[in-house]
């Protein structure tokens, strides 16, 4: 690939001539050619720049000199057929830097790895004269003004060395280890970079994370993952927000959800507020419940039985009278644009597990109960649902609960798989009545202690 930088201070690159970039030269991977604007400019004073038509400060530099040095530029012959214009498939850029240019972005840089040529037409002063641009563009020749941040540097040559490394990088045979582009920052679903560590395995007594001193490549590659997450999350919330999703597997999808952003099976990501109810929510609550419930019950459930449970259940009064005892009822809520999309409800305190519902014995007298846990349809698989339960969970814990139970229709596999992957186990079953008609459900528990007594949720 062939880099063509013109400037009216072309030694600005020499540091292009270092390192892996200069490794790249020499082994014939890159062509890197400084080029003096200078050069095409007349006069005795050789001018590239000139007073702005319509006033103001400073100066611009002026299309005719520019026009001369790209002609020339762009009729490099690149390879054996360019040189007469035939062979037509060269990809040729002109890039100009400039703080009113289309960000730099990582997907962007692959795009112009796939480039043959890249001419980057580095500004002075007040910029290049915007008939440049215009007139390349209209004689077909792929123009890309870009910036390379939102602050305004003295001319383009920082950012054409910016975009020349960024570039150059990708190209087969420029990463001694190919692997160091697989993980890295913007890449992949384009998060940004987990935190990486070396030796020495104590520095001013911070220790190294215990899951990277085992070797369990999955729990490693799952904490780097979850790490990413939380490190996008937080710094830039904006490309949490517009990752390629189908690179988010679930466990990437709860994991930004507990950091607040929620990606639907279909549709952009919105930010998602997962917080405690209040007496206030009681309507959308009641509304809420009313529509997901039926989509737990089994298909055989007559809708009168449906309509009667929701109607004594899961009206507003019942959900204004749970919400204003938080010390018995806990609900946390899933917020997105103003809407409530998911909820859980759980019984906390002595005698929280409905007795005529478990078989005696067979669950903890003192667990939680987990009574409730629904999400609307679009946001399922976004991983508020995850977030929600291992917020209920904790939130048990902290109540001094060491376990939680919960009844689910035994005919809901979905739903059994999803408090199996929250650690939960099947324990029991118990009959559930639904508007009159009784129910067989699995009763599952999850521990919140483990052997060594330590709290997991
Ligand atoms: N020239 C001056 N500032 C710039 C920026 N932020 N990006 C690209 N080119 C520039």
């Amino acid at each position: 690939m062939r880099f063509d930088l013109i400037s009216i201070f072309p030694d600005y690159f020499a540091p292009l001539t270092l390192s892996l970039m200069g490794k790249a030269e020499d082994a014939g991977l890159v062509s890197v050619e400084a080029h003096d604007l200078r050069e095409w400019a007349t006069g005795k004073h050789r001018s590239v720049d000139d007073t702005p038509y319509g006033g103001g400060a400073g100066m611009v530099m002026r299309a005719d000199v520019w026009a001369r040095a790209l002609d020339e530029v762009l009729a490099i012959p690149l390879r054996t057929g360019d040189e007469d214009g035939t062979l037509a498939s060269s990809r040729r850029i002109l890039a100009i830097p400039t703080p009113s240019g289309t960000p730099l972005t990582q997907p962007l840089v692959e795009d112009l790895a796939c480039a043959d040529q890249i001419i980057v037409a580095c500004g002075r002063y007040e910029g290049i004269d915007a008939r440049v641009a215009q007139h390349y563009r209209g004689v077909g020749v792929e123009v890309l003004e870009f910036s390379i941040g939102d602050y305004v540097l003295n001319g383009g040559e920082v950012a054409a060395m910016v975009l020349t490394e960024a570039v150059a990088r990708l190209l087969d045979g420029f990463m001694g280890n190919p692997d160091s582009l697989v993980e890295e920052s913007h890449s992949g679903a384009g998060l940004l970079e987990y935190p990486v560590f070396t030796k020495p395995r104590e520095f001013r007594s911070l220790q190294i994370p215990e899951v990277l001193l085992g070797g369990n490549h999955a729990a490693i590659e799952r904490w780097r993952r979850d790490r990413a997450i939380e490190k996008t999350a937080a710094v830039r919330p904006d490309i949490a927000l517009s990752l390629r999703a189908d690179s988010l597997g679930r466990e990437d999808r709860a994991a930004l959800a507990a950091c607040g952003v929620a990606y639907p099976r279909e549709g952009a990501a919105r930010p998602v507020d997962i917080r405690r109810a209040e007496v206030g929510d009681a309507h959308a609550l009641s509304a809420l419940a009313a529509r997901t419930f039926p989509e737990a019950c089994p298909p055989d459930l007559p809708r009168e039985a449906i309509d009667a449970f929701i109607a004594a259940e899961l009206s507003p009064d019942m959900f204004e009278a749970v919400a204003s005892q938080p010390e018995r009822y806990r609900i946390l809520v899933a917020e997105v644009d103003g809407a409530l999309v998911g909820y859980t409800l759980t019984v906390v305190g002595k005698g929280a597990i409905p007795d005529e519902c478990v078989r005696p014995g067979k669950v903890e007298a003192d667990a939680a109960y987990l009574s409730k846990c629904y999400v609307d349809a679009p946001w399922r698989g976004s991983g508020i649902a995850d977030t929600l339960v291992e917020r209920a969970l904790a939130d048990a814990a902290q109540c001094g609960h060491t376990s939680v139970a919960l009844g689910t229709n035994r005919a809901n596999k979905h739903a059994q798989a999803f408090y199996k992957r929250h650690g939960f186990r099947r324990r029991s079953t118990r009959i559930f009545d639904v508007g009159g008609v009784l129910n067989h459900d699995v009763v599952m528990v999850r521990h919140l202690t483990g052997a060594d007594g330590r709290q997991l949720a």
